[in-house]
């Protein structure tokens, strides 16, 4: 046992198994577990073509290109105005794909099962194996897999699969989806004796700091033609150390399905938090005449948590307000084709930030995003849907939801149950159907599912407000205002209310709803461009006043003033949500609009807007000034952060903020004289100086107890002279994946950031890798992610750079017209 687990932890070198798929054999060495998933990820073939419909005619066709999935192929296309997908869409195309990929199965493996599983592919997918229809898939956010043992050919036969992917009938999204095969897919070999697709589930019935007990239901499938006597043990280990084993003897019929309940405790359990996620493993083995036939493998947590009337959020006995942000899942330049160094990067800005907790709205997310969540601890709300029954898009889901949300919500259960990152489920986001009885009827139905297949978390939907915004006063309680109360969030099938917005009604919470604790599952919405001020910033802009109305009074190009005062007529700026759940032990937490600015669903929604502007982090992963008023509030870190730039017309009146913390004051100087000192009052969360613009130096100093606590100073930049490269990791991994995030500075000759430079840049790349992304963050820029030259915003700019399988160096050069070039080197190891 010792030695294997050696070899479970370490799992065979990536680069291994994909050898064994690439070399087209599925031989291996006779450990059952590390065979048992390997990606399928490399050498598909792809053809985009709307007018094939049908398989056996792309069979034929011979303008198939080669590339390795996770693909999005909307991503590389161009921003179209006229596009079907709307702006909501990100104006980039869907259409119809088609992938194929030949690859050879070895001989030994003729008695056992090979499943393809897809972790999503967007969206109406249909697979062939050989020419055997496998199925259909219209979810694109959810994962499934098909057994391919019966039509396979083993030994030197070549076997083919096609894929066809249909993400032509526009609008079927309020955002960006990207389209094909964009999230991994594996091939599992595995004994016809096995554990079941998501086959385990580990729960941690009672926890205390001397011992939990935690409960394994692990169902098994048998698809030999004969009934089977078999034990099945289950190790739990803390990373290599084995903790304990619990063992049973089963017989399961042929061709049956059985499932098996185990329970043993464990001793001074090493809790899971936010702050130290420790995750344990549960390793199932399947044993027949002694002899392993499978082993499986399930992350676990250990913790204990509720959501309580009056405290919100306990973690491990302890409060914990949920400080989160909305995701959605594309990743920016790179498009919804996933990567979890990218997904990880996202959450390493988060997590910089003081963000505890990620929704994912408003579907289920990678498996990779939920990993990373458990090792990194974050509080995770996983959602279901959009939309039930009734559309939002004419060609979304809600066309599906008869015949699917049952099994995708299932699914769903299924294979994320296993998370102790995720602590709320969530059955929809702003589901039109929850102002009516139907409603009602259909989320109890969806709550009855979700409690069958766990009763651990609670159930919430993230509804409208359970008030008529159209009364000017949200503020007051129910029971004082004649108001519409929600039908879904009076029914009482919700474990947690949940609703977007409408922060002026939290307060009133408890009087609302006295017997139900509260989440705000969605907040904010405030809108930013990342760099960009109008001077004077100090009266809150509503922008634009409905997503229905033409937006006339912005700023020229669709740009919005990142002083945190712009809003939707529905939102609010970040500080003033953050105040009311700052203040309320009973206000568990929430979860902000969005982290991350994400393409498609611009406001203003119109062209030449493409992607959005409520993020606190722009498009390329550049932080908004909020960012650090979070940082301020969320963090230990100490905090002092200045803006706007200081490059205005001589004599101009500008606003300068500061975010600031563990200091009772800040003093601002220009050019060495001191501009005044202020003081956050009440529950003020920046301080402000209104001063003329006079070039020079802009510095502030904050203090506590007339001790100097930080210093930070802005200059007025120069002229743009030089670029200045600088990676976020300059080792990555030779394995075809890895990335490296380059950004790019646009600096004077005295290395001043240059505040509003916008050179085009131009990107080449030496060595065994590729340029996968460029982006400035900007929302209305119409340059292809993809190309490999970008024009900045705001002195800034990202390049990412992809591994090759070969180690080296990788030389990147930026150079733009005027200015001096920079190279920087990432080396593949
Ligand atoms: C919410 C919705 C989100 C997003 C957001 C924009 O109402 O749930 O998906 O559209 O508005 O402010």
């Amino acid at each position: 046992m010792k030695n294997k687990r050696k070899y479970f932890n370490n799992g065979l070198p990536l680069l291994m198994l994909i050898g064994i798929i690439l070399l087209g054999s599925c031989s291996k060495k006779e450990d059952a577990f590390a065979n048992r998933k390997v990606s399928f990820n490399s050498d598909w073939s792809f053809h985009l073509n709307d007018s094939i419909q049908d398989k056996d005619t792309i069979g034929t066709s011979t303008k198939w290109r080669t590339l390795n999935v996770p693909h999005d192929w909307s991503i590389e296309g161009n921003f179209d105005e006229k596009s079907l997908a709307g702006y909501g869409g990100g104006a980039l195309n869907g259409g119809l794909g088609w992938y194929k990929k030949t690859f050879k199965v070895a001989a030994a493996d003729s008695s056992k099962v090979t499943s393809i599983i897809f972790d999503g592919v967007y969206k109406d997918s249909e697979v062939w194996i050989n020419g055997h229809y496998l199925g259909k898939r219209p979810n694109g956010y959810i994962g499934f897999q098909y057994d391919m043992s019966p039509y396979l050919n083993y030994g030197d036969k070549n076997n083919e699969i096609i894929v066809k992917v249909d993400n032509s009938k526009q609008p079927n999204s309020r955002w960006y989806s990207g389209s094909g095969i964009f999230r991994n897919v594996w091939i599992e070999t595995t004994d016809k004796l096995h554990v079941a697709q998501w086959g385990t589930y580990v729960t941690t019935p009672k926890v205390t700091a001397e011992k939990a007990s935690v409960s394994f239901e692990t169902t098994i499938q048998n698809q030999n033609t004969a009934s089977k006597k078999a034990t099945v043990t289950t190790t739990i280990f803390k990373e290599d150390t084995k903790v304990t084993s619990v063992t049973q003897n089963i017989t399961i019929g042929a061709n049956a399905n059985q499932t098996i309940k185990q329970e043993t405790q464990v001793e001074t359990p090493i809790l899971w938090s936010v702050e130290k996620p420790e995750l344990y493993s549960a390793v199932t083995e399947i044993s027949v005449d002694d002899k392993i036939v499978d082993q499986y493998k399930t992350n676990f947590g250990i913790r204990d948590f509720k959501f309580d009337l009056d405290k919100g959020f306990i973690l491990n006995g302890k409060q914990v307000k949920i400080k989160g942000v909305c995701l959605h899942h594309d990743l920016g330049p790179l498009g919804a084709a996933i990567n979890t160094r990218a997904i990880e990067r996202q959450l390493e800005i988060m997590k910089e930030m003081g963000v505890n907790g990620i929704r994912t709205s408003h579907n289920p997310p990678a498996p990779e995003l939920l990993d990373l969540c458990d090792k990194m601890g974050f509080i995770v709300m996983d959602e279901a849907f959009d939309m039930w029954k009734q559309t939002k898009t004419k060609y979304d889901y809600g066309n599906d939801w008869d015949k699917w949300h049952k099994k995708d919500l299932i699914d769903q259960l299924l294979r994320d149950r296993n998370h102790p990152s995720i602590f709320v489920w969530s059955i929809g986001n702003e589901i039109p159907e929850q102002w009516n009885e139907n409603g009602v009827a259909i989320a109890k139905e969806l709550a009855a599912i979700t409690r069958q297949y766990d009763k651990t978390r609670p159930l919430t939907a993230a509804m409208n407000p359970p008030v008529n915004m159209n009364i000017d006063a949200v503020t007051l309680q129910f029971e004082k205002k004649n108001v519409s109360i929600n039908p879904l969030a009076a029914s009482g099938v919700l474990d947690l209310i949940g609703y977007n917005y409408a922060h002026q009604t939290y307060e009133h919470h408890q009087k609302n709803f006295p017997n139900t604790p509260f989440i705000a599952t969605e907040t904010t919405s405030g809108l930013q461009t990342r760099g960009y001020y109008d001077a004077v910033s100090d009266t809150i802009k509503k922008w634009p006043v409905s997503w229905d109305k033409k937006f006339t009074g912005g700023n020229p190009g669709n740009t919005v003033s990142a002083y945190d005062q712009v809003q939707t007529p529905w939102g609010s700026t970040h500080e003033a949500t953050w105040k009311v759940i700052k203040k309320h032990d009973f206000l568990s937490g929430m979860y902000i609009w969005t982290g991350f600015d994400y393409i498609g669903e611009p406001t203003p929604y119109e062209w030449p807007s493409i992607s959005s502007y409520f993020g606190i982090v722009d498009l390329a992963g550049f932080p908004k000034d909020v960012y650090y008023m979070y940082q301020s509030e969320w963090t230990d870190k100490t905090v002092l952060h200045i803006f706007p730039h200081w490059n205005w017309k001589a004599g101009q009146t500008v606003d300068v903020w500061a975010y600031y913390n563990k200091a009772d004051e800040v003093e601002l100087f220009l050019n060495g004289k001191s501009v005044g000192v202020r003081s956050k009052k009440g529950d003020d969360l920046h301080v402000m100086w209104r001063i003329p613009f006079q070039p020079g130096a802009l510095k502030a100093i904050s203090r506590k107890n007339g001790k100097t606590v930080l210093e930070t100073e802005i200059k007025t930049a120069g002229n743009p002279e030089n670029l200045k490269l600088t990676a976020d990791r300059s080792n990555i991994k030779a394995d075809g994946n890895d990335l490296s995030f380059v950004t790019v500075d646009i600096l004077d000759a005295k290395g001043t950031l240059a505040p509003n430079a916008n050179n085009e840049i131009n990107f080449s790349l030496k060595g065994n890798g590729r340029i996968v992304g460029v982006c400035s963050g900007d929302p209305v820029s119409h340059e292809s992610y993809k190309g490999s030259k970008h024009t900045a915003l705001n002195g800034k700019c990202l390049v990412i750079v992809q591994s090759d399988t070969k180690t080296g160096r990788l030389e990147l050069t930026a150079k733009a017209n005027g200015l001096k070039p920079a190279t920087i080197v990432i080396t593949a190891e």
